[in-house]
């Protein structure tokens, strides 16, 4: 395999690699800027909080360091600004064995940050602003084709440009790789390809409501979602329903499957569903022949370990500290 050609692009550091990768992940990468309070604050209103700390997040950073804890061998396809946040992140992807040779630098942009705010009950409110994350350019994903097309397992999200992550799964598509992606944050009037486009997608309940126009508030209105959702093009759809598990539907199934996951005492919820994301691509990478239910029952099982703690990568875990009956 050939490593990307150098087109002079602005920061970007062209980098030859002969590896091929179990996981790779097309999308953000933000500096997550945590406050702790006990209960959410009101609009227009100032309220104490307890703790702040400033951690690694982003949905596709998140969702790639997840894959890489498990043991998948990965890869991130991402932009960073040219700033002491851009330079931390990419030392952290190096610390979790995450391939960096396309995570792209920018002066035109500081790198994403995440103002979040956790309450008492664990439950999170988050601004982004994607900053550099949207400066990465069709020129540098054609870059990482060699990559892409040669991986087991592509993951997106909407962090990035909503072209950026079409063009990304196109790619993947052409190139017989299983696609995952995440609709996350969820946009109305989705472009219709992302459907066709996903062999898995995958979102939680409010994105479930945003994109059908229904509420999705139980088990029932999430098969009912499923079944909307997998009828615009998808291959498979899983609805994740924080405690309550999930709902996986795949084509051309018309019975959907309830995945409940073990009750645990949820310290903070951020991420637990990049968690989710990030195990359920190590597993499809790994376990080709196991059945999507079972992928999803391991992947809730790890994103449950994740609320357990505070953050988002600082509460993932690794393989050594999960049961064996999870490999
Ligand atoms: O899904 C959680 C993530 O959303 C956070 O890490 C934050 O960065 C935002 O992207």
């Amino acid at each position: 395999m050939h490593g990307p050609l150098n087109r002079n692009h602005l920061m970007f550091i062209p980098v030859m690699t002969e590896e091929a990768f179990d996981v790779i992940v097309v999308g953000s990468c933000m500096t997550d800027l945590v406050s702790q309070s006990a209960r959410l604050p009101k609009e227009g209103e100032t309220i104490h909080g307890h703790n702040f700390f400033i951690g690694f997040g982003g949905k596709g950073a998140n969702q790639c360091i997840q894959a890489a804890r498990l043991g998948a061998k990965t890869a991130m396809v991402a932009k960073v600004g040219n700033d002491s946040f851009g330079d931390s992140y990419t030392q952290n992807f190096k610390d979790n064995g995450v391939y960096t040779g396309f995570v792209g630098r920018t002066s035109e942009a500081a790198t994403g940050v995440a103002s979040i705010i956790v309450n008492d009950a664990g439950e999170n409110a988050i601004v982004i602003v994607a900053g550099a994350n949207m400066k990465l350019n069709k020129e540098e994903l054609q870059d990482a084709l060699p990559v892409i097309s040669s991986a087991k397992v592509l993951i997106c999200q909407l962090e990035i440009s909503p072209q950026m992550s079409l063009r990304a799964l196109r790619m993947a598509q052409e190139n017989k790789v299983t696609t995952i992606f995440n609709p996350a944050p969820a946009i109305p009037d989705l472009d219709p390809d992302f459907y066709r486009l996903s062999d898995v997608f995958c979102c939680n309940e409010s994105e479930a409501e945003l994109l059908t126009g229904s509420s999705v508030n139980n088990v029932e209105e999430a098969r009912c979602a499923t079944r909307e959702l997998l009828r615009r093009g998808c291959g498979a759809v899983i609805i994740t329903l924080g405690a309550q598990g999930c709902v996986v539907l795949e084509a051309p199934e018309s019975t959907s499957k309830h995945v409940p996951t073990s009750p645990v005492s949820a310290v903070d919820t951020t991420g637990a569903g990049d968690s989710f994301i990030g195990a359920l691509a190590y597993y499809v990478a790994h376990y080709p022949a196991m059945r999507l239910e079972e992928v999803a029952r391991r992947a809730g099982q790890v994103a449950a370990v994740s609320v357990q703690s505070m953050g988002t990568q600082s509460s993932y875990p690794h393989k050594r500290d999960l049961g064996a009956e999870l490999f």
